[in-house]
C-alpha cells in the first residue's frame, strides 16, 4: 500500500524551499520505489487567505491521516496584525498539540565545507555534532490561564503559565535518553531550576528516568550558562534536553554555529514515532518571493522523515550524501556564502541536489 505524505508549504519562502524538497522526494520516490503519495494543503497564512483560521479541520483531518507531514514555514507581516488566536503560527502550534508531536529532534551538524560560514572561529565549531531534543506540546507556549487584563488603575498586565506535569517531563526525559544512546551517550538536561519550579520538578524527574539508563552521563546545566557554554564550547555537548520555550531559542542558537540556520531540519515525532518534518528556520518575509532562500533545511527534513518515519537508512544517507557533494561542488545559497564559492538561488540548489541523488 502507498504511503501518504501531507505536504503543508505555509507563507514566505515555504512555498520556495518546498517546491524544492519535493523535487528531492520525487526522485528518492523513483529511485528507492518509496511508493509515496504526495498530497498538498494549506497552513498558516495562506489557510487564513483560505479558509479564515490557520489550520482548518479538513487539513487537520489530513495529517492525522497521513503517514507523515512536510512542513514549510508559517508566518509574515501581512498576517502580523491579526488577533493572538489565529494568528498564522497558532496553525503550527495547533497541529502539533493535535497530532500530539511531543518530541523535538533539531539537530546542529557543521558541514566540514561550511566552517568558514560559522561566525565562530573554525577551531570551535569544526565537527560539531549535537542534538536538541524540545519538547514540542507543553510548557508556557500552551499554559494555562494566560491573557492580558485590565487592573483596577486602568494599567493592563498580561501573563503566561508555564506548567509541566511530571509525565509530559518523563517522556521527552526519555527521549532524550534514547538519542543519547544512540550518539555519544552524553545527556545534558537544561533548565532553570534555580529559579522555576517547573524546573525543579523538570530536574528531579529527568534524574528519576536517569536510573533507566546507566549507560548514558547526565549533566545539568541552568539554560543562562547553557547559552553561554554553546558559543564558548559548544563541542562538549552531545545530546541536550530541553522545555519548549529553552529549546526553541537554544536551537536557534545552536543553528548559527553551524553557518546559517538555512541548513537545520527537524523532526517532530508523537509517542508511536509518527512525525512531521520542517526547517528550524522561519518563513524568511524579508527575502520571499526572491528565489534565493535555501532549500538545504527543508531538504535535509526530507531525509530525517526517511529515516525515522519510514526506516529508509539508505535514501535517507543518500539524499544527506546529495547534500554534502552539491557543498563540495562549491554551491552556496547567499546565507552559506563565502568568497570564492559559486553563489546560486534556491532552484539551482535544488536542482543540484537532484542531479546528485539521480547519480549516487
Ligand atoms: C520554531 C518557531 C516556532 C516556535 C514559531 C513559528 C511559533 O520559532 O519552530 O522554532 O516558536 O516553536
Ligand atoms: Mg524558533
Amino acid at each position: 500500500m502507498s504511503k501518504q505524505i501531507l505536504i503543508l508549504p505555509g507563507d514566505g519562502i515555504g512555498p520556495e524551499i518546498m517546491a524544492e524538497a519535493v523535487k528531492v522526494l520525487s526522485v528518492a520516490n523513483e529511485k528507492y520505489a518509496l511508493n509515496f503519495e504526495l498530497v498538498e494543503d494549506v497552513i498558516g497564512g495562506a489557510a487564513i487567505d483560505k479558509h479564515g483560521v490557520p489550520l482548518a479541520d479538513e487539513t487537520l483531518a489530513r495529517a492525522r491521516k497521513a503517514d507523515a507531514v512536510l512542513l514549510g514555514a508559517v508566518g509574515g507581516p501581512k498576517w502580523d496584525k491579526i488577533e493572538r488566536d489565529i494568528r498564522p503560527e497558532r496553525g503550527l502550534l495547533k497541529i502539533r498539540s493535535q497530532l500530539g508531536l511531543f518530541g523535538n529532534l533539531r539537530p546542529a551538524i557543521l558541514y566540514p565545507q561550511l566552517a568558514e560560514a560559522s561566525t565562530l572561529k573554525p577551531e570551535v565549531v569544526s565537527g560539531l555534532d549535537i542534538l536538541i531534543v524540545r519538547e514540542l506540546t507543553g510548557g508556557i507556549y500552551f499554559g494555562q490561564p494566560r491573557g492580558t487584563e485590565t487592573l483596577e488603575n486602568g494599567e493592563r498586565k498580561a501573563f503566561d503559565t508555564l506548567p509541566y506535569s511530571e509525565s509530559e517531563i518523563r517522556r521527552i526525559a526519555k527521549v532524550g535518553f534514547d538519542m543519547a544512546r544512540l550518539r555519544g551517550k552524553k545527556l545534558c538536561s537544561v533548565d532553570k531550576a534555580n529559579v522555576l519550579a517547573s524546573s525543579q520538578l523538570w530536574r528531579e524527574i529527568v534524574e528519576e528516568v536517569a536510573k533507566d539508563y546507566p549507560d548514558v552521563a547526565l549533566s545539568h546545566m541552568y539554560v543562562d550558562n547553557a547559552a553561554m557554554q554553546l558559543v564558548r564550547a559548544p563541542k562538549q555537548f552531545d545530546v541536550i534536553v530541553t522545555d519548549n520555550m529553552f529549546g526553541d531559542i537554544l536551537s536557534d542558537q545552536a543553528s548559527m554555529l553551524t553557518g546559517s540556520i538555512g541548513m537545520l531540519p527537524s523532526a517532530s515525532l508523537d509517542i508511536d514515532g509518527k512525525g512531521m518534518y520542517e526547517p528550524c528556520h522561519g518563513s524568511a518575509p524579508d527575502i520571499a518571493g526572491q528565489g534565493i532562500a535555501n532549500p538545504l533545511a527543508t531538504i535535509l527534513s526530507v531525509s530525517m522523515m526517511l529515516r525515522y518515519s519510514f526506516s529508509q537508512t539508505a535514501a535517507a544517507d543518500a539524499i544527506e550524501q546529495a547534500v554534502s557533494q552539491v557543498l563540495d561542488q562549491g554551491l552556496r545559497t547567499g546565507d552559506i556564502y563565502s568568497e570564492g564559492c559559486n553563489k546560486v538561488g534556491t532552484q539551482a540548489m535544488g536542482d543540484a541536489v537532484v542531479a546528485a541523488l539521480r547519480n549516487l
